[in-house]
């Protein structure tokens, strides 16, 4: 019998992200250092492992979503055979399995992926110009391209993800709208937040959500639709499309935070802000049971924070964005 995963803020927990890599074959300057040192593997939980931890989250704690994120999440192998193994936790009251990526490998994956029971994916795409595309994430768009139309060829439901940062990819905005309304895939655009890999970010670098929807206005009708427990809040575009900004700076949803995340390596970050994760991996190894390691879950759960403050300025925490998966 489960009883709800709370904070002492009253937030009940639906959603668990799982890392499952650091690792990425993109260098995003907002997300990883320029010359990131990968984990070793045996710092890595196993896919057994992480699984047991998933279940006892179903099972024991009333989680309901799980997105699988990375790093890169489609290059740590057997990454299919480890969500057909969370799809077995459907009978369990599982509802959802999702996956976030950068898409490079999704037209090798898609298929598999979907046998494997995964729901959908979100796919990063901060520039529809090849050369910016390059110049933000130091890889190629065109696999990009070409996964996301693979995972919609093989019935994969796509959402894409833009992290806007000004001087970077502001001028994408507008294209990118127009690529992905032509395409008929729900596009968000995401605030920058301060903590990218190398320090960079200040506020000055935030476009801000009233901003993204300035640009836009003067060439698509576009109303506000009312907001949801969703990270992103939604607008009508010209009627017959939905376009979402993800505002953790300009509009922080931090009161209707449902989600929790367990890293790669068995730390639990309450929030995506948490300063420090608390671990699960010493206790798993050393052969403690169930009931110790739920109880381990819900004190870290209990004591996360309020959330996100902007005055607190760039946030020092013990693991970079990419070993966190955002
Ligand atoms: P959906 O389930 O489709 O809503 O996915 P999602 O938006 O939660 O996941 P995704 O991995 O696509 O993340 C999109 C952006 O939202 C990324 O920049 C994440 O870092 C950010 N994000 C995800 N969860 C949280 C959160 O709890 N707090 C904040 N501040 N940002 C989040
Ligand atoms: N600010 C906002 N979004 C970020 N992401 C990674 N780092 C940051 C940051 N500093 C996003 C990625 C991806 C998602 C998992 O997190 O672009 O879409
Ligand atoms: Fe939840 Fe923390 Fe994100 Fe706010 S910043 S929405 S509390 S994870």
């Amino acid at each position: 019998e489960s009883t709800a995963l709370v904070d002492r803020f009253g937030r009940s927990k639906q959603k668990l992200r799982i890392s499952i890599t650091d690792r990425c074959n993109f260098r995003c300057g907002y997300c990883m250092p320029e010359d990131p040192e990968w984990l070793p593997r045996e710092a890595l939980l196993s896919y057994e492992e992480l699984l047991r931890l998933a279940k006892l989250f179903v099972t024991e704690l009333g989680i309901r979503r799980i997105r699988v994120t990375g790093g890169e999440p489609l290059l740590r192998k057997g990454v299919d055979r480890f969500v057909a193994s969370l799809s077995a936790l459907r009978e369990a009251g599982l509802e959802r399995i999702s996956m976030t990526s950068n898409g490079v490998l999704l037209r090798r994956y898609a298929p598999a992926l979907v046998a494997a029971g995964l729901d959908d994916v979100n796919v990063s795409i901060d520039a529809i110009s090849p050369a910016r595309f390059q110049a933000l994430t130091k890889g190629d768009l065109q696999p990009v391209l070409a996964g996301i139309e693979a995972a919609q060829a093989a019935g994969l439901p796509v959402k894409l993800n833009a992290v806007v940062i000004r001087d970077h990819n502001e001028d994408e905005i507008l294209p990118l709208v127009r690529w992905a309304y032509r395409q008929r895939v729900p596009l968000r655009f995401i605030e920058f937040m301060p903590l990218d890999g190398n320090g960079a970010w200040s506020p000055q670098k935030v476009v801000p959500e009233a901003e993204i929807i300035e640009r836009l206005s003067p060439h698509f009708a576009i109303e506000q639709l009312p907001r949801t427990r969703e990270p992103a809040r939604y607008y009508r575009v010209n009627g017959d499309y939905r376009l979402g900004v993800i505002s953790t700076v300009s509009n922080p949803f931090c009161e209707s935070c449902d989600r929790v995340r367990l890293t790669a390596t068995g730390e639990i970050f309450p929030c995506l802000f948490s300063p420090v994760g608390v671990d699960l991996k010493a206790p798993l190894r050393a052969g403690a049971g169930d009931a110790e390691l739920v109880e381990r879950i819900r004190a870290a759960v209990w004591q996360k924070g309020r959330g996100f403050a902007v005055s607190a300025g760039y946030v020092q925490r013990s693991v970079s964005m990419h070993s966190l998966g955002g």
